[in-house]
């Protein structure tokens, strides 16, 4: 069978079918993921927390991202691949160009990049070029020292509206997939309806178009607290390749997340 596209991913959301999304950060995991059915795949700067053993995902480069990113390409068959672009690898344009340009080469199908209304300008001139992005909003991890922790996002009405009008911007600005990481269910089920183009989620309740975990913390591996927002998949005796079909299962049918793996407004 041929590799999910960007259009596969936008008829989904048309057809109201829930897609999947799980960060891979080499091949094998990426082949097994894709015996699975995963649709989407995230080689995520979170490689710097569970690959590297860093604090957070600051430290990683964009040569890291590049070696990550190929070596997913190479055990994929079947999935669409996102990659991250890393900490300050897109501070201006013709700086994102640059970088974005590695990533596709390197064999991503997108680039994801965090933020909010300011990534406009990024986003145009990406899209321009035939680069989709993925927009990151919400909680940005690498806005972890300006936030002051990491902390559920766009609680109450001001802070909901401005993510709103954020979405549109970048979606008017020619971003393809909307990706929001812990806010309340409520809001992410408003954001999924009032934008064009698929949501995923990570802490964002039900109702986003996809769900995406960090693989590590859905096999019940995990240095530190494990997250409101994760589940464990890797239980009842299951191999790998269950744990992963369980977790298509269970976000296709509507039964992850469930409603204790969400925030309220
Ligand atoms: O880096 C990552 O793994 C991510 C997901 C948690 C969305 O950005
Ligand atoms: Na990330």
């Amino acid at each position: 069978s041929r590799p999910i596209s960007l259009s596969d991913l936008k008829q989904m959301k048309e057809n109201k079918e829930k897609f999947t999304c799980l960060t891979s950060y080499d091949a094998t995991f990426t082949h097994v993921m894709n015996q699975a059915g995963v649709e989407t795949i995230l080689i995520g700067d979170s490689l710097g927390m569970v690959i590297q053993g860093q604090d957070s995902t600051l430290p990683v480069t964009i040569e890291d991202m590049c070696y990550h990113t190929a070596a997913v390409k190479r055990g994929n068959t079947n999935a669409f691949i996102l990659a991250d672009m890393s900490f300050m690898t897109y501070n201006s344009t013709e700086h994102a160009l640059e970088n974005a340009g590695k990533l596709m080469q390197a064999g991503a199908n997108m680039v994801k990049i965090e933020g909010a209304a300011w990534l406009k300008d990024i986003i145009k001139a990406l899209s321009d070029r035939g680069i989709p992005v993925c927009a990151h909003l919400g909680l940005t991890p690498q806005f972890v020292n300006k936030l002051g922790g990491y902390k559920v996002q766009g609680k109450g009405q001001q802070a909901a509206d401005l993510l709103l009008a954020d979405s549109l911007a970048l979606v008017a600005a020619g971003a393809d997939i909307l990706l929001y990481e812990c806010i309340p269910s409520e809001l992410g089920k408003t954001l999924t309806e009032a934008v064009p183009v698929p949501t995923i989620g990570i802490g964002a309740g039900p109702h986003t178009d996809g769900q995406v975990l960090v693989m590590h913390d859905m096999l019940g591996a995990n240095i530190g607290k494990r997250p409101r927002f994760v589940k464990n998949f890797l239980t009842n005796g299951r191999s790998i390749q269950e744990a992963f079909e369980a977790y298509v299962y269970e976000v296709k049918n509507q039964q992850f997340p469930a409603p204790e793996h969400g925030f309220k407004s």
